[in-house]
């Protein structure tokens, strides 16, 4: 796992280098299956339960599920990246968004905010603590900053297969019984934030998922390792 993720690293890493305005969507799909061959990996997502791409590529009021496409990026635009690698028979899964030349000030600041919430999720990725200590530390985080949190979809558990249990959300549920966390485990965790109201659309392609008020959202995800000394991000960039 720790290699599936560090290609996804360099993988994304290789896409962050290429935005810029002017820039058509599908050339990220291509620098991702490309690289995907280059490094012998499978792309987790092409295919996974029909997805058509290697990559998800949303941009600005797209959360996540995007497809690449011959959208052109502009500037003031974000773009999150979301990819998915197999090595070995092992899974790694990671997300970033990044602006487009120069953005608004409340895109840096929900870049800002939803990164650093993914880090506060993960400090309390440790044995010891309980799954919902993961969720409501983003959550604080998310909302003491104004903005909200995706319930729709959620972090997971990631190994031989892209989704382990258990889910990871990124707030607390009411109702739902948390678990102990254990050193061994290995969960993505995924903050989906936005500008406005967390709730979700689907678009006709029964994919692309967009804020209902159209406003910026923003995801970031590690594939994170419980490691009796604590957590190890395994798709942090070397
Ligand atoms: N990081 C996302 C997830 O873990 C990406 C899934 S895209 C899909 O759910 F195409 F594979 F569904
Ligand atoms: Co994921």
């Amino acid at each position: 796992m720790r290699e599936a993720n560090r290609i996804v690293a360099v993988i994304l890493d290789r896409l962050a280098e290429k935005v810029a305005p002017g820039v058509k969507t599908l050339e990220f799909e291509q620098i991702a299956r490309r690289s995907c061959e280059e490094f012998k990996v499978r792309p987790a997502f092409l295919g996974y339960l029909g997805y058509p791409f290697a990559l998800c590529c949303s941009v600005n009021e797209q959360i996540v599920h995007g497809f690449p496409s011959e959208r052109v990026l502009q500037e003031g635009d974000i773009v999150s990246f979301d990819m998915g690698a197999v090595y070995e028979g092992f899974y790694g899964d990671s997300a970033r968004t990044y602006p487009v030349g120069q953005v608004s000030d409340e895109a840096k600041r929900l870049l800002a905010v939803t990164e650093a919430s993914l880090y506060k999720g993960i400090e309390q990725a440790k044995s010891g603590n309980s799954l919902y200590d993961i969720s409501a530390a983003i959550q604080n985080y998310v909302e003491s900053s104004g903005f909200s949190v995706v319930r729709r979809f959620v972090g997971h558990g990631v190994g031989r297969n892209l989704h382990e249990k258990p889910e990871v959300p990124n707030f607390v549920p009411k109702g739902m019984p948390d678990v102990s966390l254990r050193s061994g485990m290995v969960l993505a965790i995924e903050p989906m934030v936005c500008v406005g109201t967390h709730e979700v659309e689907i678009l006709a392609d029964q994919w692309t998922a967009v804020t209902k008020d159209r406003k910026l959202s923003a995801h970031f995800e590690h594939s994170v390792a419980l490691m009796s000394h604590g957590p190890e991000i395994m798709s942090r960039p070397s």
